[in-house]
């Protein structure tokens, strides 16, 4: 058993030295996936089954010890440091305990979120500078304030609903936790500082993605045939208008051409925003307001719904469109048939938590697209990723 056991170690590890090498020599996000997935296998196999249980158990006192050095604003200080900070300095504006601090960045160190240069002397990583950006903050006490809760009671919630894949949008996990019937929408309306969070945490993405219009050929399958009297873009569901600001960073368009939708309690929200974009208080299960628009561009909406939800949707944006000039742009995770990578399938576990929404595969997206009059033209995949474009037409 252990001679097989060496054996796949040592071929792991043949696999790992090449695609680091082959990541090495090409740089690029695909042999980057590549590596990082064969040196995880490499770990995992070194892992005794009883390592990778324990390691489980233990995992979430990580997100405590971070979330923890956040409030405590350890990363701020340590970010500004150019010689080690103590404990006694990380301790300071809190006047938090030592000993507390001490066992805080053990923990830090070990997961890379801060370097030990000696005993109790400590240094920035790239990680802990990662830590003090608003919108890292924002994502951090969005899991740990308002995601944590539901992930906890959802084995719960699925015991008692007899494991009926969750589709109802006021009556799945989140309900369940916080004993509402509200959907997830209409509990941040009413919970001010979760909507913050929840609105920080959209705005700062999940992986560094770049922005769609830097690898989308936004020129040739929207400006070539723009229309000077219509909308060049409705960003459905668009948060606190990000998406939008970018795209105008990279095309400055005239005012007007851009319109941001979302509820009333979002756009409320909106502290800064371009003034060439249009806003408009509006909910996606309302006829579209928006006519003929170029194109309708949905992120990370329709994974918040299901296949029903998303008919809705879909049918008031397939009747403002105007056929064979209207273009529907959906950015989602397009989930591989096989071998899901964790980014995918977590995010599908969240979306099922939260909304309850549904990560989907190529065959999912087409039969719910086709299902309210729209065909495929193009799955669109920056090379490397599975978050990409869904572009469809009328049919
Ligand atoms: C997962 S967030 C995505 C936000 C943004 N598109 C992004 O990717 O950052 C879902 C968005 O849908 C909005 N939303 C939920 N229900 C809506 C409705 N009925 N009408 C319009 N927007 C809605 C939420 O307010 C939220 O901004």
């Amino acid at each position: 058993m252990m001679g097989q056991k060496s054996h796949d170690i040592a071929s792991l590890t043949t696999k790992a030295v090449a695609s680091i090498d082959t990541y090495q020599a090409t740089q690029t996000e695909q042999t980057r996936q590549d590596a990082l997935a064969s040196a995880i296998s490499l770990v995992r196999a070194l892992e005794t089954p009883a390592d990778a249980i324990y390691k489980l158990f233990t995992s979430p006192a990580i997100l405590m010890a971070v979330k923890t050095a956040s409030d405590l604003n350890i990363f701020t200080i340590l970010s500004d440091r150019t010689s080690p900070a103590s404990w006694k300095e990380l301790a300071g504006p809190k006047n938090a305990d030592i000993q507390l601090v001490e066992r805080i960045m053990r923990v830090l160190v070990c997961y890379d979120f801060a370097s030990e240069l000696g005993p109790g002397q400590y240094m920035p990583t790239d990680l802990s500078r990662k830590m003090t950006e608003r919108k890292a903050i924002g994502t951090m006490d969005s899991l740990f304030i308002d995601f944590l809760p539901i992930i906890q009671k959802t084995p719960e919630f699925f015991q008692k609903s007899n494991y009926k894949n969750p589709g109802d949008p006021n009556g799945g996990p989140l309900q369940h936790a916080y004993n509402t019937t509200d959907s997830c929408w209409d509990w941040l309306a009413k919970n001010a500082d979760a909507l913050s969070r929840f609105n920080t945490f959209m705005e700062g993405g999940r992986d560094d993605t770049s922005h769609w219009a830097d690898w989308f050929p936004v020129q040739e399958r929207l400006l070539d045939r723009l229309s000077p009297d219509r909308p060049l873009l409705v960003d459905v569901g668009g948060g606190r208008g990000h998406d939008l600001e970018g795209f105008k960073q990279r095309f400055p368009v005239e005012a007007g051409k851009l319109v941001l939708e979302d509820l009333p309690s979002v756009i409320d929200d909106i502290q800064h925003l371009d003034g060439g974009i249009q806003r408009i208080k509006h909910s996606f299960f309302e006829p579209q307001p928006v006519q003929g628009a170029r194109a309708y561009y949905f992120k990370h909406i329709m994974h918040d719904w299901s296949d029903y939800n998303c008919q809705v949707i879909l049918r008031h944006i397939t009747t403002a469109m105007e056929r064979g000039f209207s273009k529907i742009l959906i950015e989602d995770y397009i989930i591989p048939d096989q071998n899901a990578r964790p980014k995918e399938t977590l995010t599908d576990m969240i979306v099922m938590v939260w909304c309850p929404g549904i990560e989907r595969t190529r065959q999912r997206w087409t039969e719910l697209l086709e299902s309210v009059g729209l065909r495929v033209i193009k799955f669109w995949l920056p090379h490397g990723y599975h978050k990409g474009i869904i572009e469809a037409e009328l049919q």
